[in-house]
């Protein structure tokens, strides 16, 4: 039966960290995969989570089933942290269900758009997030992409986006990255944020946000506001949390999805629908992560430690987007790299065609996304010299 199935291409991201494991090379450097990295290229679980971890394992006294819903104490410490503690004003209106990790958020909530709106589209990006096509797609939805970003400008296309929404029809579902913009690091200011929330209550769109990287653009506050400002102006939306990055939560897949509905009474009824779904899905998410979340924010000491570090991380990323900046400058006679430095969160993206990602890969052992993507976290003060050289090289500067 199984000799049907065709073979799967590397995932475009995931397949990145396969190849820079096999490579023997010293001077390798992983610019792949979005995960935070240290100065030493560790992966490092925040102070505060291995506390909370150590407390609540001392206290386990059972690991028997919560709900399809998940951890009711993570789900609204989270969704707090995200919307505000006023939730934008809405307060009785959200509708939360943990999910297993972002990606687990997103598919709930393309899950409960089939059930709602099943003849609507999804508009993404262009570019977004290598596996939003697929992991909504295979949700059922059909994909269209609105005009986001100009790579010749490293700048948004706002004025392009704006004129797409306008043009769409009404419950036209359109997904939108709250902060740290995957792949390309370019967010919109807040004005632009308002134009964006005016364009969706008046044109009737559903805003369906992605937020996966708070705390580590600007700050905590900063990197949710866009979401607050939505929530304020139209009736309903989606928003998918993850906390792999903000948490280091990776692997324990830890996230939240939240949707605003237009009463209390229909928040209650999408609470019962998310769980339904679950249940028909993967029964219910893993608590592990969800717990230390809720621990964390619970917990006044933990909380302000888990703060302090993730806004060191944040100021780190943005130190090390200067330090390649001036590097790139330095090997390219003067070429303009400053916007890397306006960007945030973990990525950029270069003007690399796939044969010089290729070529930077092979004769550079420096690896990053087929379009150009890097991981800025990747970068260090150790390697910044051989990765600004080999980006050099392949740009064609002697
Ligand atoms: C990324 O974009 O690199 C991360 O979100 C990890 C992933 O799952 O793709």
């Amino acid at each position: 039966m199984f000799e049907t199935l065709p073979r799967v291409p590397d995932d475009p991201i995931l397949g990145i960290s396969a190849a820079f494991k096999r490579d023997t090379t010293p001077l390798k450097v992983d610019l792949g995969v979005g995960v935070y990295k240290d100065d030493q290229g560790n992966t490092p679980v925040p102070a505060a989570v291995r506390r909370a971890e150590a407390e609540i394992i001392a206290a386990q006294k059972t690991k028997t089933y919560l709900t399809p819903v998940g951890n009711p104490g993570f789900n609204a410490q989270v969704a707090e942290l995200v919307a505000g503690t006023d939730l934008a004003g809405r307060k009785g209106d959200w509708a939360t269900a943990q999910a297993p990790g972002g990606s687990g958020a997103l598919r709930l909530g393309a899950e409960l758009l089939r059930l709602s709106s099943p003849g609507s589209k999804i508009h993404v990006s262009d570019p977004t997030w290598a596996n939003h096509v697929p992991l909504l797609g295979s949700a059922g939805f059909q994909l269209e992409r609105y005009p986001y970003y100009s790579a010749t400008r490293h700048a948004v296309e706002f004025e392009r986006m704006l004129a797409h929404l306008e043009a769409l029809p009404a419950s036209a579902v359109v997904l939108l990255h709250a902060c740290c913009h995957n792949p390309t690091g370019q967010d919109l200011g807040m004005t632009q944020w308002e134009a964006i929330a005016d364009v969706c209550a008046r044109r009737g769109l559903l805003p369906f946000v992605d937020i996966a990287y708070q705390g580590l653009g600007d700050d905590l506050e900063r990197d949710a506001a866009s979401i607050r400002l939505i929530a304020r102006q139209v009736p309903e939306m989606l928003v998918a949390v993850s906390c792999s990055k903000n948490f280091g939560l990776y692997r324990e897949r830890t996230g939240l999805l939240m949707v605003l509905t237009s009463s209390t009474e229909r928040a209650a009824i999408a609470t019962g629908q998310l769980g339904r779904l679950a249940r028909t899905i993967w029964s219910m998410p893993p608590d592990h992560g969800a717990a230390l979340v809720d621990r964390v924010l619970s917990q006044p000491e933990l909380r302000r430690s888990w703060s302090d570090e993730l806004a060191t991380m944040a100021a780190r990323i943005n130190g090390l987007r200067q330090l390649l900046a001036d590097a790139l400058v330095a090997r390219t006679h003067g070429t303009d790299f400053s916007w890397i430095t306006r960007q945030r969160g973990m990525f950029s993206r270069l003007d690399l065609t796939p044969a010089m990602v290729d070529t930077l890969r092979e004769q550079h052992h420096v690896y990053c996304a087929p379009d150009g993507r890097i991981n800025i976290a990747g970068v260090s003060a150790g390697n910044v010299g051989h990765v600004a050289a080999s980006v050099a090289a392949v740009l064609g500067y002697a």
